[in-house]
């Protein structure tokens, strides 16, 4: 309906599935490098192909995609485009220089002959540090996204301005508080980068207090999850009903849930650092407790979504407590992608509590159990949802059939599968005490059993899992790209969302003000940082000379080792 607001989605998608080629590439390398069956890099090159994994993967895969996502889903539940449509390409290219600029200085460093290096992981605080281009990049996407909020929020009040006594379209009400939590959280990593990091880097100030640049990044970095699944829940809570030939069970339970990331989003960070010297206990219970909050709106979502697609199988005839799965659409990849999807999610959701827990997570931290939980959560959640999701969004933006339903179904299901070797070694392998973000050393010349089964059986079953998803991944573009370029036209597409069960006139309209939720969001912000980041910088100021002469690299670390 809106060709203009269409051809920015399949931009936005592009690029979102340029990096997710990218980043899978690199991530089968690692998972082959790392487990020993097979090495084609230096281990010196080891944390240029992880930074560019992390990078191209939870920055710019995940985000892309929320912006063709959002992009389509204001415009579709507000039923207008963008109040102007230069301003919409503005920001697309904004994101697009940050990221080439951020992504391309990753990839320099793998170029010997290129000076540049950006070895410093997708969580980038100091002391490590980069070439200033890799932050100037990640500062100019963010300002990207902080232009494409105001784009969506402006083609809100258009809407506003038309319908003044209208509830907010749901999907709308998504993409405003997701951007409003984006807004908050991104103020941190804004700081970070623009006011220490960049300056640094270009050697005009001194090394900035290193505990001040993590818990600035984790002010971000924990919000930024949710940022990542959120275009999911979108999915998940709109699209997936409709999928399943019904309905949503409850809209009001959405809006709270959006509400819930709202708020609780950002006050949660500090729980990244329950090993960091200079955080007070107390500081960190409260991010714990307030992390537990956290559970409420997943386990919402869990029932939401569960029931709204059980009444879609009664509607279609299904019978029993179990018996309503059989009338499910299973031979649909965006349906069963979706579902297998939620079902990893529940997983991770478990075994993140364990990382929640300030006295279990010292068990776990920086093992490779913490990869295992968010390959389930962001590498699997989001990430097959996202596949999934574009099964059924694709066509409508291209008009394009989806070239192979049964590969994508085939594929959907392999990636589910090769998680489920990948990540459950990788939670074993954490327990046993085997360190993330590191190939070397490779303890050759003696053999011992770990917990669950022999250290080598769980790196064979890390790199068949990362094979398996690799090759998921490969049959995703394909088809994906075939699809895009199909001759043959999709027929009977419907982007129209069925009304939910319980629609919004039954919840108070406080839920849709706004001002009022961001406004208790600040407020919980500076209550649960205020006194950290005062004591931070109390106790150790914001340039800590002589803390550190000159900027720590990785390269003399792995010339001791290897
Ligand atoms: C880390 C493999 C997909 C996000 C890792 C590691 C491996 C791996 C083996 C651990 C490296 C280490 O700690 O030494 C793979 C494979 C994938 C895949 C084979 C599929 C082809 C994804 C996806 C995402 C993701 C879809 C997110 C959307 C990450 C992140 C890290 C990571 C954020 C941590 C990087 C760091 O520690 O700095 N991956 N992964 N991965 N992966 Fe993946």
């Amino acid at each position: 309906k809106y060709p203009k607001v269409a051809r920015v989605v399949r931009i936005c998608l592009t690029y979102s599935f340029i990096a997710f080629a990218i980043g899978g590439f690199m991530g089968v390398l690692q998972a082959l490098h790392r487990t020993n069956i097979l090495r084609v890099i230096d281990s010196a090159d080891y944390y240029s192909v992880l930074t560019a994994h992390g990078v191209f993967l939870v920055i710019v895969f995940t985000i892309f995609f929320l912006a063709g996502l959002f992009a389509w889903a204001n415009t579709r539940s507000l039923g207008r485009p963008p109040v102007n449509i230069k301003f919409t390409w503005l920001w697309v290219g904004t994101m697009s220089a940050g990221a080439l600029l951020a992504g391309g200085s990753i990839l320099a460093g793998l170029v010997k002959e290129i000076d540049i290096s950006a070895d410093v992981l997708y969580t980038f605080y100091s002391p490590l540090q980069a070439h200033p281009l890799f932050y100037i990049g990640l500062a100019v996407f963010v300002v990207g996204t902080w232009l494409a909020s105001f784009d969506w929020f402006r083609q809100y009040l258009d809407w506003r301005a038309d319908n003044p006594d209208e509830r907010i379209p749901l999907q709308s009400f998504m993409v405003m508080t997701t951007m409003l939590m984006w807004l908050l959280a991104t103020l941190g990593v804004a700081v970070e980068t623009v006011v220490f990091l960049i300056p640094w880097s270009l050697g005009i100030m001194p090394a900035p207090n290193p505990m001040l640049t993590r818990t600035l990044f984790w002010f971000f970095g924990h919000p930024v999850v949710y940022f990542w699944l959120m275009p999911a829940y979108l999915m998940w809570y709109t699209i997936l009903p409709k999928i399943a030939g019904g309905r949503l069970f409850s809209d009001p339970l959405a809006r709270v849930v959006f509400l819930l990331f709202l708020l609780l989003s950002t006050p949660v960070g500090i729980h990244h650092q329950y090993m960091d010297p200079g955080i007070a206990e107390g500081f960190k219970f409260i991010a714990m407790v307030n992390t537990m909050f956290l559970l409420l709106p997943s386990f919402l979502t869990a029932f939401t979504t569960v029931a709204s697609i059980e009444h879609a199988a009664r509607q279609r005839g299904g019978k029993g407590y179990f018996g309503w799965l059989k009338k499910l659409p299973w031979r649909d990849p965006a349906f069963t992608g979706m579902g297998l999807a939620g079902l990893m999610f529940a997983a991770g959701g478990f075994s993140g509590m364990v990382n929640a827990g300030m006295n279990l997570n010292y068990l776990v931290h920086n093992t490779l159990w913490v990869p295992g939980h968010f390959h389930l959560t962001v590498g699997t959640a989001v990430a097959l949802s996202i596949m999934a999701g574009s099964y059924w969004l694709v066509p409508r933006i291209t008009g394009r059939k989806v070239y192979s339903r049964p590969i994508g179904l085939f594929q959907v299901v392999l990636w589910f599968i090769g998680m489920v070797f990948m990540s459950a070694a990788m939670h074993r392998g954490g327990l046993a005490g085997i360190p993330r973000r590191t190939a070397e050393p490779q303890y050759t010349g003696f053999a011992f059993e770990s917990v669950t089964g022999t250290i080598g059986s769980l790196r064979l079953q890390l790199a068949f899992g990362g094979v398996l998803l690799f090759v998921s991944l490969v049959l995703f573009l394909a088809n994906i790209a075939l699809t895009a370029t199909n001759n043959e036209a999709a027929t009977g597409l419907r982007t129209e969302l069925p009304p939910a069960l319980s629609g919004p006139e039954q919840s108070p309209t406080i839920l849709d003000d706004l001002k009022i939720w961001a406004l208790i969001a600040v407020v919980l912000v500076v209550l649960a940082y205020g006194l950290p980041l005062w004591s931070i910088i109390n106790n150790g100021g914001l340039y800590p000379d002589g803390i550190r002469a000159a900027p720590v690299t990785l390269e003399p670390v792995l010339e001791v080792i290897l």
